[in-house]
């Protein structure tokens, strides 16, 4: 699935700084690094979107919520009743009475930059969410308990806003996504984030490490941050959009450039593929083609998973048979730089084929910015910190939650003991290996 962008902006005045606003009214909670972490279920291909499983309302009830860095709204399909609720794992959330106010500085946060009437204070908020590949949910926002698990275990409960979609359509992508709604993540105010951190829940920092075999861990607040080997890239402050924007990168392949230079960059988890737009996808994908010549694999038009695919002598089973036929992509920032190797940027088909997963941004109406998502993301952790306006990034297995602790690398080989993967919060969370529960 592609969220790629989405209506919502910061919400702010176009004469204020950008962004450093959006958070600096807030208090932010002390200096209790609390965090939440949530399993994550999915893989880029064939399912095409990771979500995660949130218990909403009272009593909770669990639904999968698509994961969506590039859109601030969480939203679930509603029973209000539904005038077009999509197939869903789930039945349709019935809402409580407890609608958010049109008046609501939340409400007037997800109407910006268009001007938000209220004909009456008490009436409803009503909200319309349009994303880039042409899905879209109408509904009303409401008010229910999120209960969200510390990772010392404890379940707090929280109540937050978040819409009761009853009319949406699916988008036009290959794989329509099987969800109950989506977990917006965005750095507006309406974002769940910015809605903990004002409760006093967690900071306002998200992060993701997303596993190639599929499934990984989603975190809120800053404890599972790793205390070094992160990559820190500021959130570019010049653009007034509400995206995860990391400013302008230079785009080289291998390790000559592509001589595109100042590509505004955004990370969006919402995206399954990664879009580079006009002369770069253009640039890219010549150099790509010409690279690959004389390298025994061949374009073939029989596939079509992706608008690129290879073939090659006989079926590949696994990336780790083309991985090294293919030179690694490399966005340069001005001081960081974030590595795609073959891996974050090819699948293999279920015919064998390797295909291309970064797509040309223009035929989805990308225009200039440039999107990573999340087939450039898996086996990292990305960290989206709004503390510090900065996003980071590390090599991770996602599969196990990182070492939190120094103390547990006992036998000092440099990996976490398993004994101590092993504590009661991880394997509640299905995060953890299997061998885990054996201990
Ligand atoms: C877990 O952490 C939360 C947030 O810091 C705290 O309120 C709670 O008391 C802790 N629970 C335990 C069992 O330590
Ligand atoms: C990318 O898409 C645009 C718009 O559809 C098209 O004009 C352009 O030729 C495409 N570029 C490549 C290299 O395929």
């Amino acid at each position: 699935m592609n969220f790629i962008t989405t209506l919502f902006f910061c919400v702010l005045p176009l004469f204020y700084a950008p962004f450093q606003g959006c958070y600096s009214a807030a208090t932010p909670p002390g200096d209790h690094t609390s965090s939440v972490v949530l399993p994550v279920t999915g893989n880029v291909y064939p399912t095409g979107y990771y979500h995660a499983t949130l218990s909403i309302g009272n009593p909770p009830k669990s639904y999968f919520l698509d994961i969506d860095t590039g859109s601030d709204l969480t939203w679930l399909q509603c029973d209000a009743p539904c005038t077009k609720c999509t197939p869903a794992p789930h039945k349709p959330y019935k809402p409580n009475k407890e609608l958010v106010e049109c008046m609501d500085p939340l409400c007037e946060s997800v109407h910006w930059p268009e001007t938000h009437q209220c004909q009456s204070p008490k009436e409803q908020c009503d909200y319309t969410v349009q994303y880039a590949d042409d899905g879209s949910s109408i509904g009303v926002l409401v008010k229910d308990s999120f209960s969200l698990q510390y990772i010392n275990g404890t379940v707090a409960k929280s109540i937050l806003a978040f819409g009761c979609g009853y009319n949406q359509e699916v988008p036009a992508s290959m794989n329509p996504p099987y969800t109950d709604g989506i977990l917006g993540l965005g750095l507006g105010k309406a974002s769940i984030l910015h809605q903990l951190r004002e409760l006093g829940v967690t900071r306002s920092v998200v992060g993701h490490c997303l596993s190639a075999k599929g499934g990984g861990y989603l975190f809120f607040g800053d404890q599972l941050v790793p205390s070094s080997g992160v990559v820190w890239t500021p959130m570019s402050t010049t653009e007034i959009e509400k995206h995860y924007s990391l400013g302008t990168a230079e785009l080289f392949l291998g390790g000559k450039t592509t001589r595109m230079k100042g590509l505004p960059i955004v990370f969006d988890s919402g995206s399954t593929y990664t879009y580079f737009s006009g002369e770069a996808y253009k640039a890219l994908y010549s150099m790509l083609m010409n690279d690959m010549k004389g390298k025994k694999v061949y374009i073939t038009n029989e596939d079509k998973s992706l608008p690129v695919c290879w073939k090659g002598s006989k079926p590949f089973k696994s990336i780790y048979d083309v991985k090294n036929l293919f030179e690694p992509i490399i966005l340069k920032f001005k001081k960081s730089k974030f590595q795609l190797n073959p891996e974050s940027y090819l699948i293999i088909s279920k015919n064998g084929n390797a295909c291309f997963g970064i797509l040309n941004g223009s035929e989805v109406g990308l225009e200039n910015i440039n999107v990573i998502g999340d087939i450039s993301f898996q086996d990292k952790i990305i960290i989206y910190d709004n503390e510090k306006q900065q996003i980071g990034w590390t090599p991770a297995n996602c599969n196990r939650l990182p070492n939190m602790d120094d103390d547990d690398d006992d036998d000092g080989d440099g990996e976490p003991d398993s004994a101590s993967l092993c504590k009661p919060y991880g394997s509640n969370l299905g995060i953890l290996p299997p061998y885990c529960t054996a201990n």
